[in-house]
């Protein structure tokens, strides 16, 4: 479908306060913020010629690659790979790791609407999709055993008022055996000392016990809406066969 959308930067170039102007087919005009995901999620295809046509989003596409290509430099094929993908919004993601070869994917997000987005445009594609944080969802660590997960993926959903450190460290840490997660950081929030975030990675590089980041890598996450580059950090981490879920 060909949407009418004109972007509008932001003053300081704040990636969360850029906005859209929709342009309907009877001459009415929307204005959203990128980041009011309820309302862009509910117009079907808007997410997709704004964030990844437009803005060329290459974290979906980003993570997928790496989580496939490290799990199978451990000799794990992409068949045998489980995926929760954390913050999925309509799908992008799942359908980069369908595209691969992952066959069971699970999701979340706390938007209702990205649910709703994800059933409407790429039906069939996760088993379940569940709506709020995951630390307020406790179904989810029986899913992680039922569905036998080995796969954590969050591509532009952390930090930046979006999932917490925390959060994200009592999912991954509720993950047993061989695990994996391919996540994407705003290079800004992955120093120590710069965010949560930032802390979080420093720490899990420095125990070891929760996992061993096996990539850390720079790349162009998408541009902003003023058309400059915004880089984010790809970071896979796996931990090992004998690893028990944290208590
Ligand atoms: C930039 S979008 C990325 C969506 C998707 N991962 C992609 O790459 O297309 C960030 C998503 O994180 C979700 N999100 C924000 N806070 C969240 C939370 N605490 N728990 C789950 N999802 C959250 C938002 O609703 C939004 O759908």
């Amino acid at each position: 479908m060909d949407l009418e959308v004109e972007l509008q930067a932001a003053a300081d170039d704040d990636q969360t306060q850029e906005s859209l102007v929709l342009t309907h087919p009877d001459g009415r005009t929307e204005r959203f913020r990128l980041h009011e995901y309820s309302r862009v999620y509910a117009v079907p295809g808007l997410y997709e010629e704004v964030v990844q046509r437009r803005l060329q989003c290459a974290s979906p596409r980003r993570l997928a690659d790496l989580l496939v290509t490290c799990a199978a430099d451990a000799g794990v094929e992409s068949a045998e790979l489980s995926v929760f993908d954390l913050g999925a919004g309509n799908g992008v993601v799942g359908e980069e790791l369908r595209a691969r070869g992952v066959a069971t994917l699970l999701a979340s997000d706390n938007v209702a609407a990205a649910r709703d987005a994800a059933l409407r445009d790429r039906p069939g594609l996760y088993a379940e999709y569940l709506v709020g944080d995951t630390d307020d969802l406790p179904q989810v660590a029986d899913l992680i055993g039922a569905h036998r997960l080995n796969g954590l993926v969050a591509a532009g959903a952390l930090g930046l008022g979006h999932i917490s450190a925390g959060s994200f460290h009592r999912l991954w840490s509720a993950f047993a055996g061989e695990a994996w997660f391919a996540v994407s950081v705003h290079e800004e929030l992955a120093e120590p000392g710069a965010s949560d975030f930032g802390d979080y990675l420093a720490e899990f590089a420095q125990r070891g016990d929760w996992g061993d980041i096996v990539v850390r890598e720079r790349f162009r996450h998408r541009l902003t809406m003023a058309g400059a580059p915004i880089h984010y950090l790809a970071i896979v981490a796996r931990k090992g066969p004998a690893a028990a879920p944290e208590r």
